[in-house]
């Protein structure tokens, strides 16, 4: 029998193959339940994968919050915590690290993001006020809302295109964000909320340029500009990547130069920050500090814990440092970029380019035949946990939720299946698996049915919701 010659990875993109920059010093042994059970797992689950239990998984693609690997210097961290209730010594490292690495003036701890995006909306946001940004966060927007205010997308509009290949996606458009402004005047703007990566738009970034001007925007009406900085290291990847200027300079740089142009920012640590645990916001206005510093104690802890144990905060000043380095991020986006091209290489529609943490499948892609109130996209994360034992996330109209005044369902453009990378923490062979599923699910695309919803929760409803097959 005739034996195609074996090629390595780089072998196959035509250049020379790269590594992890990591060893592995630990393992946590997997497991792969039969497909009868995956069946039987999948109807008790209410065909939500958030409703699986993690037994029952093989790999886990559901988020990259939280799910990352801490190195072996952060694990040493985590013994040197001080859990004294005030002043704790890892409060401080974790203060400068912040204050060294994103350039804010003061730190306050959350307990993860949603904790943060809680405080700075209650402090923030007036009632009635609008809240731009470049796509809708789920957390970050029931936040907005909760505080009394409305959050209006005025990201560009090439965002909302899944085939479309601008490099900065993420963009705020200013035309948009102008006419909003003009519209309802400054003094009914709370602040410009942005994201770098934006995740609902498929982990696209912002390019220095756009902060720039939206800065210039925002000063020219006295308007404040606060960042979701969850994954910003990663933006600033992109920026030194695709942005004339910005090559020569290392991710550090970038990072500090796009936080200058912003007031302050808020921050899930579970993310770029690589802990299972924290988060928090960090501002330069000593008023407004003031304000978050009080109102800290009030739903995460005192302002020098925030909710997180001294070791908690210690592992995340460690993996701050650890996080800026250019060959940590290169290696894990070129990880997601890895499982991209595979796909894009066997004609599977996925929103391009490739972002930062995550493939999203294109599920209108996948299922023409599927309406959207039947759940293509969740109905293609039931599909790809079925065949394999992969789970992923909808990122579609199950997320997106409905209109807090009308109660009308949102129909977001994008009904998209999320394959979310957890950092450092699974192989290149682990990619080929995951892109053989999804491609397994792609070949029977024709005979899947969708879902309908049978229990809908009140408040972010992707997180509990239930489904049966039609
Ligand atoms: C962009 C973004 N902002 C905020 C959050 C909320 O963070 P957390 O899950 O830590 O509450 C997330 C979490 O997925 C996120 O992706």
């Amino acid at each position: 029998m005739d034996q195609k010659p074996l090629q390595t990875m780089g072998q196959q993109s035509g250049r020379r193959s790269w590594a992890e920059p990591w060893k592995i010093k630990m393992v946590e042994p997997l497991q792969v339940i039969s497909r009868d059970q995956r069946e039987q797992a999948l109807r008790e689950a209410g065909y939500n994968t958030f409703l699986l239990k993690s037994d029952d998984v093989y790999i886990d693609l559901l988020t990259d919050s939280g799910t990352g690997a801490m190195s072996d210097r952060q694990w040493a961290g985590i013994m040197l915590g001080d859990e004294a209730y005030a002043g704790s010594r890892n409060f401080y490292h974790l203060e400068a690290a912040i204050q060294n690495y994103y350039g804010y003036r003061h730190v306050v701890p959350a307990h993860q993001g949603r904790g943060a995006e809680h405080l700075i909306s209650l402090a923030a946001i007036q009632p009635g006020q609008f809240v731009p940004g470049n796509m809708y966060f789920t957390t970050t927007r029931l936040h907005q809302e909760l505080a009394g205010g409305t959050f209006v997308d005025v990201i560009i509009d090439q965002a909302h295109d899944a085939q479309d290949l601008h490099p900065f996606k993420g963009n705020i458009d200013l035309a948009k964000l102008e006419q909003l402004v003009k519209e309802q005047g400054a003094d009914k703007i709370a602040y410009v909320s942005m994201a770098g990566t934006v995740n609902m738009a498929g982990g696209q970034p912002v390019s220095m340029e756009n902060v720039k001007a939206v800065r210039a925007l925002c000063d020219h009406y006295g308007i404040r500009l606060f960042l979701d900085a969850t994954r910003m290291v990663e933006n600033a990847f992109f920026i030194q990547e695709r942005e004339p200027g910005f090559a020569d300079k290392s991710i550090a740089q970038i990072l500090k130069e796009f936080c200058g142009y912003t007031d302050g920012a808020w921050m899930s640590g579970k993310k770029d920050n690589l802990v299972n645990i924290g988060g928090w916001l960090a501002v330069n206005d000593d008023t407004l500090f003031e304000e978050l510093r009080n109102l800290v104690i009030v739903y995460e802890g005192l302002h020098t814990y925030g909710g997180m144990a001294g070791r908690d905060m210690e592992a995340m000043a460690i993996g701050i440092a650890e996080s800026v380095q250019d060959e940590h991020v290169r290696s894990r986006i070129g990880q997601v970029r890895y499982l991209g091209d595979l796909l894009i290489q066997w004609q599977i529609p996925i929103v391009l380019p490739v972002g930062g943490h995550a493939v999203f499948l294109d599920a209108r892609g996948f299922y023409p035949h599927i309406p959207q109130d039947e759940f293509p996209a969740q109905t293609l994360v039931a599909e790809l946990y079925r065949d394999s034992g992969i789970r992923a996330m909808e990122r579609g109209i199950v997320s997106a939720g409905r209109d807090e005044h009308t109660g009308e369902q949102h129909y977001p453009r994008l009904e998209l299946a999320r394959l979310t990378i957890p950092r450092r923490v699974y192989t290149q062979a682990h990619m080929d698996v995951v892109a053989e599923s999804v491609r397994a699910v792609y070949e029977i695309r024709a005979q899947t049915r969708g879902l309908k919803m049978v229990f809908e929760p009140k408040y972010l409803r992707f997180f509990q919701a239930r489904f049966e097959p039609l």
